[in-house]
């Protein structure tokens, strides 16, 4: 059955997080993905790096079925594995043995604004424990400085978000990367995106 989903930002963005991933990634290993969604971006990177496994996970079952059914329809079953049940808040994650032993990186890509806050902080937490010194954690999203947004775009955006859920909201850039910073990461880099997005890449430098 093809569950395939279309969401379509991912059409927007895929491009731009592209060119990001394109200087952050090593050559071999596992990539973990949170928060999947539909599955395109796991499906189009894993074409684009042949070199690494993208290793897709969502808590939503009907997300799943569509990371699934994506890969079916690109014939990518011989590369990528399926995608994995994470819930971030659902501590520790359940991870095969293989993706711990080979993981360089996680990302995790318009998620932490349609969550609560704890689930940024579960995010840090247990990349903390599975990422090794040197390797990193990106966030793409859009984000607050010094709790300013940065148009009025974002600024009704974060309405929209909050009125669909009390818990949701466009995080605040430094209160993120402090929280980074209290489990052995580093802000490495932030680069300005389009649509008033930005790719943040966290550096683990210490337990
Ligand atoms: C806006 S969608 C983004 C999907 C995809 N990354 C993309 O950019 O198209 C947010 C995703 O975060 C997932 N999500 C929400 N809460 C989560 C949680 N607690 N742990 C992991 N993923 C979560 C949702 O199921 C959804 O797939």
């Amino acid at each position: 059955m093809d569950n395939r989903l279309f969401f379509p930002a991912t059409e927007r963005n895929r491009d731009s997080i592209g060119e990001v991933l394109s200087r952050t990634l090593l050559t071999r290993g596992y990539i973990l993905e949170i928060g999947s969604g539909s599955g395109e971006h796991g499906v189009i990177f894993q074409k684009c790096f042949p070199e690494i496994t993208w290793q897709s996970s969502d808590p939503e079952l009907t997300h799943r079925k569509s990371i699934s059914s994506w890969i079916d329809h690109e014939e990518l079953n011989f590369k990528m594995p399926q995608p994995l049940d994470i819930d971030v808040e659902k501590i520790p994650w359940k991870i095969p043995s293989e993706l711990l032993l080979s993981i360089q990186g996680i990302i995790s890509i318009n998620m932490i604004h349609i969550a609560s806050w704890n689930c940024t902080k579960s995010l840090f937490k247990e990349s903390g424990k599975l990422l090794k010194i040197g390797q990193f954690l990106m966030l793409y999203g859009p984000f607050k400085f010094g709790n300013m947004h940065i148009s009025q775009s974002n600024e009704l955006f974060d309405s929209s978000l909050k009125i669909q859920n009390k818990s949701w909201g466009v995080r605040d850039l430094g209160e993120v990367s402090e929280e980074a910073t209290n489990h052995g990461f580093i802000e490495e880099d932030l680069i300005r995106m389009p649509a008033n997005n930005f790719s943040v890449i966290y550096r683990k430098v210490s337990f």
